[in-house]
């Protein structure tokens, strides 16, 4: 800033512009890396914060297979104190074979001991215990691995994404959020990696399966029902297209030109802060894409996000 005050005053402009020219174009390159900087400091922000959204949810994600690992565990744990009951008598009885001085009596302690230690029982429920244990596991690794790549730190450059895998990921995160409302029902199309901030778009899938969930939830809310969302890819060999479809009550047509608006919203406080469409539409926009819906009232709404499979230059180089 200095510089080009110092040139400036220096009484000769035909020799400083083209200094004054170098400096500001200067200038404006930090300020367009500091903008992009801080445009990818938000990105990650928001996906943490999304992620802060969901914990409560994943925490009872993750709460429901400890509790059945730590079940099994201890069925287990308490079959190996039966089962070791019985290894005594069959020492015993080993001895007795092994010296030659065994007789059909010597077996019966063994078989007391297999009775007592209700032996059919643990055999047929030990390795059913030990399944659960390792799907408990299973389960808590893939909620723990889909955190950690839903929320990956975000890269300046655009990187091809695995679309069907960050959809699967999005749907493990925010699980909780529909599971009690909605079957979720998966068409994940053959479709090559696209080229884009993988966080944005994530986010953006994200907050459409969670406006599907509270529409369908709507509808259902006080019934024994369940309402469906779809999630479709396709590749037209340009693009490719996300479609989220929700059995909800639909968007009234009065309100669809504006769902989106930043901060425009029909839900309480607390539920809806608005910010949902306004964040993916952005998100979209930026790639090069763009975002559409179909509603009927009552019948559901499906919106569409379709990406190029790789963005227009200088779009999205944040
Ligand atoms: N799938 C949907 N079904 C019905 N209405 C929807 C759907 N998605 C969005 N909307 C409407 O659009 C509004 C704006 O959505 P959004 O920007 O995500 O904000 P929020 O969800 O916080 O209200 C919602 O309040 C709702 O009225
Ligand atoms: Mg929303």
């Amino acid at each position: 800033m200095n510089a080009i005050g110092q040139r400036t005053d220096s009484g000769s402009p035909a020799a400083g512009a083209p200094a004054c020219a170098v400096d500001a174009a200067g200038r404006v390159r930090d300020l367009e890396a500091l903008v992009a900087r801080l445009e990818r400091e938000l990105r990650q922000a928001r996906l943490l914060a999304s992620l802060g959204e969901l914990a409560t949810g994943i925490a009872h994600e993750i709460n429901t297979p400890v509790q059945f690992v730590s079940d099994s565990a201890y069925f287990v744990r308490d079959a190996m104190v039966d089962l070791s009951g019985l290894i005594p008598a069959y020492r015993r009885l080993q001895a007795r074979v092994a010296d030659g001085s065994a007789t059909a009596a010597d077996a019966e302690p063994l078989a007391a001991a297999a009775a007592a230690a209700d032996l059919d029982y643990l055999l047929e429920h030990v390795p059913t215990a030990l399944d659960r244990l390792i799907d408990g596991i299973g389960r808590v690794a893939t909620i723990v691995h889909s955190m950690k790549e839903f929320a990956h730190p975000d890269r300046e450059e655009m990187l091809p994404l695995d679309l069907n895998q960050a959809i699967r990921t999005t749907l493990v995160v925010s699980r909780n959020e529909y599971k009690y409302v909605a079957d979720v029902v998966t068409d994940l199309g053959d479709i090559p990696a696209v080229t884009c901030h993988g966080g944005d778009i994530s986010q953006a899938i994200l907050n459409i399966i969670v406006n599907a969930a509270h529409a369908v939830e709507d509808v259902v809310r006080g019934t024994q029902g369940k309402g469906c969302i779809t999630v479709q890819t396709r590749c037209d060999g340009e693009s490719v297209t996300i479609r989220i479809g929700d059995s909800g009550a639909g968007i009234p047509e009065d309100i669809r030109p504006r769902v989106f608006d930043p901060f425009f919203t029909t839900k309480p406080i607390g539920k809806g802060t608005g910010q949902g469409l306004a964040i993916a539409r952005a998100a979209v926009l930026k790639h090069g894409g763009d975002i559409t819906f179909q509603s009927d009232v009552p019948g559901g709404t499906l919106f569409a996000i379709r990406l190029p499979l790789n963005a227009p230059p200088g779009r999205t180089d944040a």
